[in-house]
């Protein structure tokens, strides 16, 4: 049963090359008081966390742009520490199942098949429910792979009750996690991650359950391979890319928040202007998607004016700054953004046989009584007290929603699943706690993020 589930077509490959184009990235100097709108050079705009959470004006805020000292905190905690290990070989431990299968099914036969071919299966309605096995790994241990700032066991957080909950869709069969049966079906191939933020906790989250968060020296940084390595006086290169040994599995992160490709002006001009191309995908994306097995997008908390505005993007279309006062508008400009990516990559599907490729929706914050930068907060430490059950048909992201339908692109909707768990944020426990800021936009590790990625798994 579970090989045919995990059954993957091998299929060929046609590769295209393309040429590298290396971005320099200057040493980030950002002042004392986060909060302070700086300008940047159009390098940083490359340099993920500069962008990521930088800037903004008063009014236009977004939470993600507080965090700008993780930079500093995160130092210590970056995974690149496993930089030089290639130490060979435990012998690949051929696995072990749970027998934890959680069948919900209304057909008798659909056992025998692929959870995506059981009827009415739609992942992102069910209900969350204590389990005992949650979670999938250590916040304690896996400290390779998690920041610091996302790890709440480091931090003085004392409830964690908010780990013991897994999803159960209605309709669809959930095997339990398993990680040498994970990596094995996953042998040779690579799980891209392209997004914001969120898309990185995603990615985190991924090498946690992957490693069973265990310190583990047969993992490779292969970032390299990748063009992802720390330019010169950079605080940290535009993404990761490692790769387990024993089943040549890679799995990457690149950061681009829009979506939207970026390329500065002018490459010797720090304060120089950044086109934000709106119809035209990463050149990140399109350079390595032939190599990509698995690819998951996503974006949203960078489309405010303040982000825009303050990261010196200025908006492009068809090569040229967009005039159409009404395509300039935020909400139009990422819906055009977003739509221009989602056709682009089915349209390359056909040409990437076995690429499967999804667009996971937003990822809900929880502030209350204030945003990020007026008091609010996310204190509730019960976990669903909202609810714990999903039943509506359609997408609280509607946006994306409507770029992936009618496509080969999978929707990851998690957004309303997530919106339940307003417990599970890094909360009062940010690295920004001394200024009585809290973050109730990322989320702790492990947590929420470890049940978009049993879904995502769930669905390859
Ligand atoms: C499964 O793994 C656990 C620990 O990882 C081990 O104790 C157990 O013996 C294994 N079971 C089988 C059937 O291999
Ligand atoms: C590892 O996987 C890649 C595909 O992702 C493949 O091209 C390569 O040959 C594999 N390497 C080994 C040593 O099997
Ligand atoms: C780019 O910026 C440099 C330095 O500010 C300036 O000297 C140069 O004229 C600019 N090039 C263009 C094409 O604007
Ligand atoms: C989003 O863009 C698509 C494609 O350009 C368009 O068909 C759709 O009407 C737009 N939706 C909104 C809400 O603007
Ligand atoms: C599943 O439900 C979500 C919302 O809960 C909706 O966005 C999506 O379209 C549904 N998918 C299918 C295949 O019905
Ligand atoms: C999706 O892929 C299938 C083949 O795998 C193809 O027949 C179909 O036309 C594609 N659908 C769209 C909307 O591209």
């Amino acid at each position: 049963m579970k090989g045919n589930f995990y059954r993957l077509k091998g299929r060929h490959v046609s590769v295209t090359l393309l040429v590298l184009t290396l971005t320099t990235i200057f040493l980030w100097a950002w002042e004392k008081n986060p909060f302070v709108t700086t300008l940047q050079s159009a390098q940083e705009q490359f340099n993920f966390h500069t962008s990521e959470f930088v800037v903004d004006t008063p009014k236009g805020s977004s939470f993600d742009s507080l965090t700008p000292n993780e930079h500093v905190q995160e130092t210590d905690s970056d995974p690149t520490r496993s930089e030089d290990s290639k130490i060979p070989e435990k012998e690949f431990d051929a696995s072990n199942f749970t027998n934890s299968v959680v069948p919900e099914m209304k057909d008798g036969d659909a056992d025998r098949e692929p959870s995506s071919k059981i009827k009415d299966c739609n992942y992102s309605k069910g209900r969350w429910v204590a389990d005992s096995r949650r979670p999938l790994y250590s916040g304690f241990e896996c400290k390779q792979w998690l920041s610091e700032m996302w790890a709440c066991r480091l931090t003085q957080r004392t409830d964690f009750s908010f780990e013991g909950y897994r999803w159960q869709p209605e309709n669809c069969k959930m095997l339990e996690f398993e990680r040498s049966v994970f990596l094995r079906r996953m042998q040779d191939r690579t799980i891209a991650f392209i997004g914001d933020s969120l898309g990185r906790q995603q990615f985190q989250s991924l090498l946690c359950m992957a490693s069973g968060g265990e310190w583990r020296e047969d993992i490779e940084n292969v970032g390299k391979e990748y063009g992802l390595v720390k330019a010169r006086g950079a605080i940290r290169p535009d993404g990761w890319a490692y790769r387990f040994s024993n089943t040549n599995t890679t799995i990457l992160y690149y950061w681009s928040a829009s979506l939207a490709d970026l390329e500065p002006l002018n490459t010797t001009d720090k304060a120089t202007d950044v086109a934000m191309h709106l119809d035209r995908a990463p050149a990140f994306m399109r350079r390595f998607l032939h190599r990509f097995d698995v690819l998951v997008l996503n974006t949203g908390h960078h489309w405010n004016r303040g982000k825009i505005t303050g990261n010196r993007w200025v908006m492009y279309v068809n090569g040229k700054p967009l005039k159409d006062r009404k395509l300039l508008e935020i909400g139009n400009a990422k819906n055009f953004t977003v739509h221009s990516v989602a056709r682009w990559l089915d349209s390359q599907l056909p040409s990437h046989p076995r690429l499967k490729a999804f667009f996971r929706t937003i990822s809900p914050r929880h502030f209350r009584n204030g945003d990020w930068n007026t008091g609010g907060n996310c204190d509730n430490t019960t976990p669903l007290t909202g609810g714990s059950e999903i039943s509506q048909d359609e997408s609280s992201d509607p946006v994306i929603a409507a770029a992936v339908k009618g496509t080969n692109i999978t929707l990851l909707d998690i957004t309303a699943l997530s919106e339940l768990r307003d417990e599970g944020h890094i909360s009062r426990y940010s690295v920004k706690a001394t200024t009585g800021v809290n973050d109730c936009l990322h989320w702790c590790l492990p947590g929420i993020p470890d049940t978009w990625n049993e879904l995502l798994i769930a669905q390859v």
